[in-house]
């Protein structure tokens, strides 16, 4: 059942690759349209003979597949589109609404704070964001122009489902992202898309935290078809979804180097992360991950509150990640590196591949290690950028001996209040 790995976690961990290509099986849809109007576009999104439906991905490689990504151009031939089977009906509804509420908990929560961005950005719709225990606790006023999507693996989840209860009998639309075909959240959504990563056994949540992001991706894609002036934005990301499987390929490629990291972090207290944008979830999700499984204590901290209260924990004892890949707010992420190294921090930098200058400027460097990663459109950076600490809570937790698969007082499905 492990598939010759050593626990469910590790194997789900490299599954992901071939994960990401399962969410977007039957979804992603190549037009064969000639480069031209908005019309034309528009009828050949009816008619389903002239659609290549990208559903033989399991067939082709991941080099085939990224091949397919690279090779499109900004004009309209084979440029895809996105068919999300549950939510063709309900795009105008969804559009029309006066907020998106996400809803969700833990490891799903920051899967939504991950995509959130890219929602408003694509949708132009106010997006919000609910623990749902907190919006129960809270009974905060929802209203029949509102639409909320629940976001959860298990569609079990007590806490998220009593939400859903609730914001039905507020009279919202109610929009369900499950991982289990036939959940309760699943049924009794009002329509929704299944995140397809296969079944997830270890009770820490990696697969379907990577998939989720993606189904939220597609959904703020398919939102925005008909936005003229988002079309380069959604072709340029459209593109990048297709590099994404062989990408991740390559960052789990790095798992030696990371488990020499976890051997150097193995004895620690406490270990901070930092992250803002699009990762500041990558942060947050770090954080849940090594405190839920190794038992060390973890912060993840949005960076832009370094000077508000975090920084007096600072010291050479400290070591702290900074997730700071190449997006629009490197430069912010890497005036954060040089506050915490003033304070002497001890650093894990995850950064671009392709960013010589961090990497020139700190190599060499022993309170600094480095992780590099492949740059990607950056709604999408975010699905790379926690694989490499997914396998840092996953070594750590064996170097320190724990359960990685069962981490004591956690359930996988969280049924009860
Ligand atoms: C569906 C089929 C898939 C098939 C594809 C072919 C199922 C479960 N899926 O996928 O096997 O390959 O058509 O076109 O039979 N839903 C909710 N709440 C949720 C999740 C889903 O209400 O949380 C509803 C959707 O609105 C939809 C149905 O469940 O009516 C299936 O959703 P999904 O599997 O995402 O649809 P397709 O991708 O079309
Ligand atoms: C952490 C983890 C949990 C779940 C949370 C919600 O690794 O798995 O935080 O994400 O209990 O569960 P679902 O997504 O099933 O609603």
């Amino acid at each position: 059942m492990k598939g010759g790995y050593s626990h469910f976690m590790i194997k789900e961990i490299h599954e992901q690759p071939d994960a990401l290509i399962e969410t977007m099986r039957g979804r992603i849809l190549l037009q064969t349209a000639r480069r031209g109007s908005l019309s034309s576009l528009k009828e050949v999104d009816r008619s389903s003979e002239s659609l290549r439906v990208l559903d033989s991905v399991r067939d082709l490689s991941l080099d085939s597949i990224r091949a397919l990504g690279s090779g499109m151009s900004s004009d309209f031939d084979q440029a895809p589109c996105i068919k999300l089977g549950g939510l063709e009906d309900y795009v105008d509804n969804i559009m029309r609404s006066r907020r998106l509420i996400f809803i969700a908990c833990g490891t799903s929560y920051h899967a939504c704070l991950a995509a959130r961005q890219l929602v408003e950005e694509l949708t132009c719709v106010p997006v919000t964001l609910e623990l749902a225990s907190d919006l129960l606790d809270r009974q905060a006023p929802l209203f029949r122009d509102d639409t909320c999507v629940f976001v959860s693996q298990s569609g079990e989840t007590a806490d998220t489902l009593n939400a859903l209860k609730y914001a039905k009998h507020k009279g919202a639309l109610c929009l369900g992202i499950t991982n289990t075909v036939g959940s309760s959240i699943s049924r009794e959504t009002d329509c929704g898309v299944h995140v397809n990563a296969g079944v997830e056994i270890g009770v820490a949540s990696t697969k379907a935290y990577t998939c989720q992001i993606l189904v939220i991706v597609m959904i703020a894609l398919k939102l925005s078809e008909d936005s003229i002036s988002k079309m380069p934005r959604r072709q340029e990301i459209l593109r990048d979804l297709l590099n994404l499987p062989s990408m991740m390929k390559k960052v789990l490629e790095k798992e030696s180097l990371i488990k020499e990291l976890a051997k150097e972090l193995a004895s620690e207290n406490s270990l901070l992360a930092f992250g803002r944008g699009y990762n500041y979830a990558t942060a947050m999700e770090l954080a849940l991950k090594v405190k839920e499984l190794s038992y060390m204590h973890s912060e993840g901290i949005l960076a832009g509150e370094l000077k508000h209260g975090p920084l007096a924990l600072i010291d050479e004892t400290m070591p702290a990640v900074v997730v700071a890949t190449r997006d629009s707010l490197r430069e912010k992420m890497w005036s954060t590196i040089q506050q915490l190294l003033a304070r002497k921090g001890r650093l894990v930098l995850l950064v671009s591949k392709d960013d010589d200058e961090i990497i020139g400027h700190f190599s060499g460097n022993k309170n600094v290690r480095l992780i590099e990663v492949d740059t990607v459109c950056d709604c999408l950076q975010p699905v790379l950028n926690i694989v490499p600490f997914q396998l840092l809570s996953y070594h750590l937790t064996i170097l320190r001996g724990y359960n990685v698969d069962q981490p004591r007082n956690l359930a996988k499905s969280v049924t009860v209040e």
